[in-house]
């Protein structure tokens, strides 16, 4: 298989964790950049459901390396939870590798997090507050602390000292203490020590030898710091720019980009989303779709399909090949709305404007196409799908000029659909 880039097209919570985890079974790496447990993946296999937060979604697989780049930002404490509870359940952490340069998402970050919300009152971005934007920014300000640091205890020191005391008025009356903190995370280094490696060497020797790899992108393209609506965005980048930097390879590694679509659109947190259903409507797609954060349990904002956000996703980010997921909630809703221009202060845009500001100030224009009300859940075959269902994803394409090779629907890993002739999974 083509080494392939996983990459969430709309504001995260596409289905990338089914769509990594089907394609994974013919892969060799699934390798993660960025992010961190903001991220939430539910895989379902049999009568199983795992929900992942920081591991990759190819875990499941015997052949397959798991890598957590150094592009992440990784809550070691939730991750041995994550580890742990997946060990109980049978499954092998021994192929599960994090990078010494991962940076860690300490206790007061988690702090940060929630003060720099409360802070923002109104403003706020309805993050995870898992203490990702502050982890993220001591990265950039050279304050972090890494993976590698939890292996040694003077550095550890110096850093949760200086990182404490350069926070305390932020910090203000939460009482953190640098002594217990160091010993906690000395220990929480040891537990992970077994799984610490330098994954940037262990992929590249898997890239030369030909393996096939996974990239794991997280959250969407809407949600990447440069490129999505800034500043409701996620602190890091989602697209595929940033897979070379957070895995320590060459981009030229990826050889295609598979854009992952809901066949609505949905968004957790505040920020603009023309599309938004604020009715019935919107309410029967979150029950339909069943549409609550698998990392927060919030309701999710829900919409009709937004084709010229996804234009500008597919543009900025090379998407190849689409695959479209969670079809069957859109049965019974008749006729469906795609929205394919936005009108903004009495003119019509056929591109996504890059201030949120005016992004919010968009009325959708929508094109109605129609709809099925039969259910597509025993479908096996492409061809068998409703008419109208195909004709929905033919008008995608053509709007897009990217084929839709992989539909999706439902949890269960056997309704997948890969188009005869697609690249996808080759
Ligand atoms: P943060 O990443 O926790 O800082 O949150 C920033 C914004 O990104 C908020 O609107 C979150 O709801 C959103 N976000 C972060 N990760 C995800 C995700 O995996 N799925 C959907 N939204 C996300």
């Amino acid at each position: 298989m083509k080494n392939t880039l996983i990459l969430g097209t709309q504001w995260g919570d596409e289905g990338k964790g089914k769509v990594t985890h089907y394609l994974a079974r013919q892969a060799d790496v699934v390798a993660r950049y960025s992010g961190g447990n903001n991220a939430g993946h539910t895989v379902v296999i049999g009568t199983e459901t795992y929900k992942l937060h920081q591991i990759p979604s190819g875990i499941f697989f015997e052949r397959c390396d798991c890598m957590m780049g150094n592009g992440m930002v990784v809550d070691v404490r939730v991750l041995l939870e994550e580890i742990e509870g997946l060990q109980a359940r049978g499954i092998s952490m021994e192929r599960l590798k994090i990078s010494y340069l991962a940076h860690v998402i300490m206790p007061y970050h988690l702090v940060l997090d929630g003060v720099s919300e409360a802070r923002r009152g109104e403003q706020s971005l309805g993050t995870t507050r898992r203490g990702i934007g502050p982890a993220y920014s001591d990265k950039v300000a050279r304050n972090g602390i890494r993976v590698m640091d939890l292996l040694d205890a003077d550095s550890l020191r110096e850093l949760i000292t200086f990182n404490l005391r350069d926070k305390a008025h932020a910090l203000a009356d939460v009482a953190l203490q640098p002594d217990p903190m160091v010993r906690d995370y000395l220990a929480l280094g040891e537990r992970l020590r077994p799984y610490i490696d330098d994954t940037s060497y262990l992929l590249h020797q898997r890239w030369k030898a030909g393996k096939s790899i996974l990239f794991e992108g997280a959250q969407g393209a809407l949600l990447d710091v440069d490129l999505g609506t800034y500043p409701f965005v996620t602190s890091s980048n989602s697209g595929p720019g940033y897979a070379g930097a957070g895995l320590g390879i060459s981009p030229k590694a990826v050889d295609c980009v598979l854009g992952v679509v809901k066949a609505y659109t949905t968004r957790v947190g505040t920020g603009p989303f023309p599309t938004e259903l604020e009715d019935a409507t919107g309410e029967r797609l979150r029950k339909q779709g069943g549409e609550f954060g698998t990392t927060t349990g919030r309701p999710r904002r829900c919409g009709w399909l937004d084709l010229v956000a996804l234009e500008a996703a597919c543009r900025v980010h090379g998407v190849d090949a689409l695959a479209i997921t969670k079809l069957d909630v859109l049965g019974g809703f008749d006729p469906l709305r795609v929205c394919t221009a936005y009108r903004h202060a009495g003119k019509t845009l056929e591109r996504f404007p890059l201030s949120a500001k005016v992004l919010a100030e968009c009325e959708p224009v929508y094109e109605d196409v129609p709809g099925w009300s039969d259910t597509i859940s025993d479908v096996r075959r492409w061809n068998d799908l409703p008419r109208a269902a195909q004709e929905y994803l033919a008008f995608i394409e053509r709007r897009l000029g990217i084929p839709v090779e992989l539909v999706s629907w439902g949890a269960e890993e056997d309704r997948t659909l890969v188009r005869e002739g697609a690249a996808v999974g080759r």
